[in-house]
């Protein structure tokens, strides 16, 4: 095939050329495969007791706790920027062994999502459904003699999850990894005139340290030990399998892949073999590297930030959640 300079290639025996596709800007986006939508993007936010609180996450500039009036402010500029989806997380001033205050009608998230209904019927009110930032222990289920009740904790997740989905919430996403939650959760919905609220579950969940600048953000690192008893262990995929397999017989609207820059093989496959809607939760330490990076000058943040979210599509997510959404949101409108 390699000829001398100047003899030249014979140019009739390549009749192939994959290179005409990408000859203009017009031809690339006439044939482009996947991108990222503006409904597809789900907008993580932290709220908190008081008032005037706007406290940016350290490890996550540009992310901040909000308390319910400065959240209102905020919450238009979410409306105006394109984004219909929000996924609360509350950080509430008392916790308890029994992490009482993730199913209280008058908690955090409960009125978040009571306020944000108000305001703006169509935004779609999404609300993380677990008990770690609401215990003092920091563990997402109750506690015994050191060890996880998994059965004791599935009446406390749904009893969060009625009491959200009274306040409001479209969605509800359990992301605590007990066994049977979401056949639970479905049936006590159901009992009690909830039939229409969708269970996003967060069906593949790995033990990650991506989640260290959530953590911080949610207060909600574990007091002793870690949670490998009930998130996923990444060096596993059958796993990944199991779960999702078990969240759709027991009533999952939408499946969830947790992280998902690590995990995009566990995604297709994931996307692939099951017919639900799927969701990637690109996670508060794909965020804060991705923003350091830019920061420091080091990457092109616009470009490399559509680039991986681009790629999350291609593995099969159909949305995404990712503390981007308000950034990519403008970014698609330039
Ligand atoms: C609560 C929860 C966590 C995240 C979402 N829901 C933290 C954890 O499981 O420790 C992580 C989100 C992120 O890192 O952005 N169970
Ligand atoms: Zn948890």
């Amino acid at each position: 095939f390699m000829s001398a300079p100047g003899q030249g290639v014979k140019i009739m025996d390549m009749i192939r050329r994959p290179r005409r596709l990408r000859s203009s800007q017009a031809i690339r986006n006439m044939v482009h495969e996947y991108e990222v939508e503006l409904s597809d993007l789900i907008y993580p936010v932290f709220v908190v007791e008081g008032t005037g609180v706007k406290e940016e996450i350290l490890s996550m500039p540009g992310i901040y706790h909000y308390s319910l009036d400065t959240f209102r402010i905020h919450l238009e500029e979410i409306w105006n920027s394109g984004v219909r989806a929000i996924i609360f997380f509350g950080v509430p001033e008392h916790k308890d062994a029994m992490g009482s205050e993730a199913y209280n009608p008058e908690g955090i998230v409960q009125r978040a999502i009571r306020l944000t209904k108000e305001a703006y019927p169509e935004m779609i009110c999404i609300a993380d459904i677990c008990l770690c930032e609401y215990t003092d222990h920091g563990h997402c289920g109750l506690i015994h003699d050191g060890k996880i009740l998994n059965d004791e904790t599935l009446e406390m997740l749904s009893k969060a999850a009625l009491s959200c989905a009274a306040a409001g919430a479209d969605m509800v996403a359990p992301s605590d990894m007990m066994d049977g939650r979401i056949g639970h959760m479905r049936r006590a919905l159901d009992d009690k005139g909830f039939g229409d609220v969708l269970i996003m579950a967060y069906s593949i969940k790995y033990a990650s340290a991506y989640y260290g600048p959530f953590r911080e953000a949610a207060h909600s690192a574990p007091s002793f030990g870690d949670r490998k008893t009930y998130q996923m262990d990444w060096r596993n995929k059958k796993e990944a399998l199991v779960e999702a397999e078990l969240d759709v017989e027991e009533g999952a609207d939408i499946l969830m892949v947790k992280p998902g820059l690590a995990y995009l093989d566990i995604l297709k496959t994931i996307s692939d073999e099951f017919p639900l809607p799927v969701c990637t939760y690109s996670v508060s330490g794909e965020y804060s590297m991705m923003k350091a990076a830019a920061l420091n000058g080091w990457i092109d943040e616009k470009r490399v930030v559509m680039e991986t979210m681009t790629a999350m599509k291609r593995a099969g997510a159909k949305m995404i959640i990712t503390y981007y959404a308000l950034d990519i949101a403008r970014w698609l409108k330039e």
